[in-house]
Parts: structure tokens; C-alpha cells; sequence
């Protein structure tokens, strides 16, 4: 049975979509069977698989307002073993309908448990926001990586993003854990990043995540191609560093 987890954290521009695209298909490549889905209205993990949003037939929009089966959203990528419930636009409406619909309907998890004999991994890309379709994505998951940046506001938001965790976990999801923090962007020569890490070694030190995400041209570049940066610079850095993540990630749940 799959294991399901969230990339999460309110604040935009952080790298959770980086990070799922780059930790998918990572996992996939090594032989794993995994299914993306695309939380984001945004659809920044979509393109940066390499699909056209525009072209997209069903959505993770479709899936969790019940309009289609799961079986009808997910699409498989030309990345081995890697398929994709897509996103684009029509999601951000869901934030407001999901509010009027019968609670008990709960698409998200009955299309998720349909499909999760056939995975090894759902990954889920969030988006930047605590709001309804976050609350979903983690109500339904087993864990939750969160990547964040090394700045002062980071360590601001962490402990209302590990607040809203801890809620969702006593409220709809007892089995929601905290997999590992993740250092995305990461440059070691900035005294600030030292000043963050070492806060953040203070109070979450077994959940950072040993290996740091360097900033890189490479990473930026490789959606711009539709490609993870495992295909897109193998040997590289990022594509090393995702590497290890993923690894430990397998570990850790
Ligand atoms: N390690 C990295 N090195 C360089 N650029 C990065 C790295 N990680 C992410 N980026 C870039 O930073 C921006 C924000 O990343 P993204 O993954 O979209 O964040 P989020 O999903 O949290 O909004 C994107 O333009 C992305 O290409
Ligand atoms: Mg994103």
C-alpha cells in the first residue's frame, strides 16, 4: 500500500514543488511505482513534468469535487514509473466549494484509497496557503515534508505550520507525522543560513533532513524543460542532493 505524503508550507516560493517533482521522480527512477498529485491552482508540478496545462482533460479539481474517477485524472509521464494527477486554473475554486459541500463526501480520500494498492509513493504538491485544499491534502496523508528556506521568516512560519499539523492530526488524521524538514535553496557562505540552521538544530534537529538543497542553476532551469533534474543533469549537484533526500525520505517512513 502506498504511502502518502505532503509537501507543505504556507509561504510560496520555498520549493515545495521542486522538491515533490524532484523527490518523485527520483524515487521512481530507482524502480518504485509513484503518483504525483498537483494540489497547486498554480499547476507548477504539472509543467514542470513536462504537460501542457491548457491541454489537460481532468483534474485534481475533478477528482475531489467527484466529478471523475482518480483512474480518469492520473496520466502517466514519460519519466519511468512516474504517473501525475494533473492541476491547472479551475482548482482555486474548489478552496470555496469544498466549504458547501457535505463534509461526509470525502473524494479526496476515497479516490486515494482506490488507487493506493498500486503505488509505493503518492506525493502530494501543496500549495502555498493553509487553507481548505492543504487541509485536505494533509488529512489524507501518512507525513509531511516541508521544505523551507534558511531566512529569519522561515523559522517565523514553521511553528504555525507545525501548529496547523498538530491540529489536523487530533482532528481528522491521528496518524499524520512530520517526515523531516527540508533546506531548499541552501547556500553555506551566508551568515544568515548559519544563524537559521542553528535555530533550527535547537528545536527540530532529528527532523532536518541531512543532506541540504543547494541553490542551483541546474534546478531552476529543468522545468523550464519539462524534465526532473534527475534527466535533466544526472550527475549534477541538485540531481545528487535529491538523491540523498529521497533516500533518507525512504527511511525515514
Ligand atoms: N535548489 C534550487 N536552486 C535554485 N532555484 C530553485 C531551487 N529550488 C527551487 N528553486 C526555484 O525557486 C522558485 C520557487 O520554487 P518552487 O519549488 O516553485 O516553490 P514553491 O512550490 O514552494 O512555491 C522556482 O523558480 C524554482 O525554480
Ligand atoms: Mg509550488
Amino acid at each position: 500500500m502506498a504511502k502518502v505524503i505532503s509537501f507543505s508550507n504556507q509561504k510560496g516560493g520555498v520549493g515545495k514543488t521542486t522538491s515533490c517533482v524532484n523527490i518523485s521522480a527520483q524515487i521512481a527512477n530507482k524502480g518504485k511505482k509513484v503518483l504525483m498529485i498537483d494540489m497547486d491552482p498554480q499547476g507548477n508540478a504539472t509543467s514542470g513534468l513536462g504537460l501542457q496545462k491548457s491541454k489537460i482533460k481532468n483534474t485534481t479539481y475533478d477528482v475531489i469535487i467527484g466529478r471523475c474517477d482518480i483512474s480518469e485524472a492520473i496520466i502517466k509521464t514519460r519519466f519511468k514509473n512516474l504517473s501525475v494527477v494533473p492541476a491547472n486554473i479551475s482548482l482555486a475554486g474548489a478552496e470555496i466549494e469544498l466549504q458547501e459541500l457535505d463534509e461526509n463526501l470525502n473524494f479526496t480520500k476515497i479516490a486515494l484509497d482506490s488507487v493506493k494498492d498500486n503505488y509505493d509513493y503518492i506525493f502530494i504538491d501543496c500549495p502555498p496557503s493553509l487553507g481548505m485544499l492543504t487541509v485536505k491534502a494533509l488529512s489524507v496523508s501518512d507525513g509531511v515534508v516541508i521544505p523551507m528556506q534558511c531566512e529569519f521568516y522561515s523559522l517565523e512560519g514553521m511553528s504555525q505550520l507545525l501548529n496547523t499539523v498538530k491540529k489536523i492530526k487530533s482532528l481528522y488524521n491521528p496518524s499524520l507525522q512530520l517526515v523531516g524538514i527540508l533546506l531548499t535553496m541552501y547556500n553555506g557562505r551566508l551568515t544568515l543560513t548559519g544563524q537559521v540552521v542553528a535555530e533550527l538544530k535547537k528545536y527540530y534537529a532529528d527532523k532536518l533532513f541531512k543532506v541540504p538543497i543547494s541553490r542551483t542553476v541546474r534546478i531552476s532551469e529543468a522545468p523550464g524543460y519539462g524534465e526532473p533534474i534527475c534527466y535533466h543533469d544526472p550527475y549534477g549537484k541538485g540531481s545528487l542532493e535529491y538523491a540523498a533526500v529521497a533516500k533518507e525520505l525512504m527511511l525515514r517512513i
